[in-house]
């Protein structure tokens, strides 16, 4: 029974979730390749992706059917037993992946591949030292966090696990010079999301990668954001260099809840010295290969590289005083305003359109890789008008 009937569920969360989410004021209901519905029947085009999760676009039928016919058959299976469709994701994923990455870990969330990457360094170097990048973002658990740049999030809850300095992105010079012998991983994201839509170098990664094989430290890279096709490529490394260890989580299973770390043979653990419960269940692994199978099958990534840099030209075509610059890589695309973004966001809305922000100042478009040329007509002519 519903104990308050009259509430609707902007109140009801509002009542009883821990507000930890900064809410906008709208209700998402239904969704359905590019687009979303709000409780009104309103519709929307989904420029925000979950935050780069449904990029297969929402309501898929066959990952739909791979997640129902799994159910019935067997949901949940500890990593202590062997499984078939945990064994053929596992076979895929590191077919797919960089030629260095052998094995996968599987676990739930995007932090938890980040947090499972660190103790993985931690682990295989015996060296403690982390280098990461400011205006990264590797999630929000206590190791995550701490690679995770920005005294907003730590803040409240300091101190921080030690051993990680931070150093600015894209800066090979101030990487090296950070890098000691007790230095077990960098760890950074190819294009920072979360910081503003950065787009690394090509010669930086090199640049890093050269360092981290002279000097023993392992190369980590967080492609939770970046993976599945966004960028233009399956992953993004593929464009810059390969890792000792890549993280992936968001639309690796459609929408279902599940992380990842592909390792390369530099990666040794101990036995029982990190697993997990959900880590590798059946239902999220026959979720991801239905969906890897959409991605692959359908060219995703070919299409996030064609249709990404017709977006990327229209927002460079869009004559506006308020537009600092517009950059990004496939479907990952950031317009730096010279203001806050904030009320842009809001006005989008009102337009039909969602998007996010990255940072304060960007206004962050992350769509599904479904999403049609005439989608993005339509989202270039409410920026043109909102912006104007
Ligand atoms: C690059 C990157 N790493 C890690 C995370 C954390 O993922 P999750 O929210 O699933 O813990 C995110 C989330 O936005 C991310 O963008």
């Amino acid at each position: 029974m519903n104990l308050h009937a009259s509430m609707g569920p902007k109140e009801l969360e509002d009542r009883y979730e821990l507000p930890v989410y900064p809410r906008r004021d709208l209700v998402l209901v239904k969704g359905k390749g590019a687009r979303l519905y709000d409780a009104q029947g309103r519709e929307y085009i989904d420029c925000a992706a979950n935050v780069g999760v449904s990029n297969i676009g929402h309501a898929n039928e066959e990952v739909a059917r791979a997640i129902y016919d799994q159910y019935l058959t067997l949901g949940n299976c500890y990593g202590m037993f062997y499984n078939p469709v945990r064994a053929r994701l596992a076979e895929k994923i590191i077919s797919l992946g960089p030629p260095r990455l052998k094995r996968v870990f599987f676990c739930n969330s995007g932090a938890e591949a980040a947090e499972a990457a660190l103790k993985f360094a931690r682990a295989s170097t015996g060296k403690a030292g982390i280098i990461a990048a400011m205006r990264g973002f590797h999630g929000k658990t206590f190791g995550a966090l701490a690679a995770t740049w920005g005294e907003e999030y730590q803040k409240p809850f300091v101190p921080m696990m030690p051993g990680v300095k931070h150093v600015p992105f894209n800066n090979f010079q101030k990487l090296a010079e950070a890098v000691s012998g007790e230095t077990a991983a960098v760890i950074l994201e190819p294009v920072q999301g979360e910081g503003g839509v950065r787009v690394g170098d090509r010669a930086y990664f090199q640049q890093v990668r050269k360092l981290c094989d002279e000097k023993g430290v392992l190369l980590i890279f967080d492609e939770v954001q970046t993976g599945f096709g966004r960028t233009g490529t399956l992953f993004a490394c593929e464009q810059f260099v390969e890792p000792d260890m890549l993280c992936v989580a968001k639309s690796l299973a459609g929408g279902v809840p599940m992380g990842a770390v592909l390792c390369s043979d530099a990666v040794k653990v101990p036995v029982k010295s990190h697993t997990s419960t959900f880590g590798g269940n059946p239902l999220a692994c026959a979720a991801a290969l239905a969906s890897l199978e959409v991605i692959v099958r359908d060219r995703l990534p070919e299409r996030a590289r064609t249709l990404g840099e017709y977006f990327l030209a229209g927002l460079r075509a869009i004559k506006s005083e308020k537009i600092r610059e517009a950059r990004g890589l496939g479907l990952m695309l950031g317009i730096e305003l010279k203001e806050k973004a904030g009320s842009y966001v809001q006005q989008l809305a009102e337009k039909g359109v969602i998007v996010l922000l990255a940072g304060a100042t960007v206004i962050r478009l992350l769509p599904p890789l479904v999403i049609a040329r005439e989608e993005i007509d339509t989202v270039l002519s409410a920026l043109r008008e909102v912006l104007a």
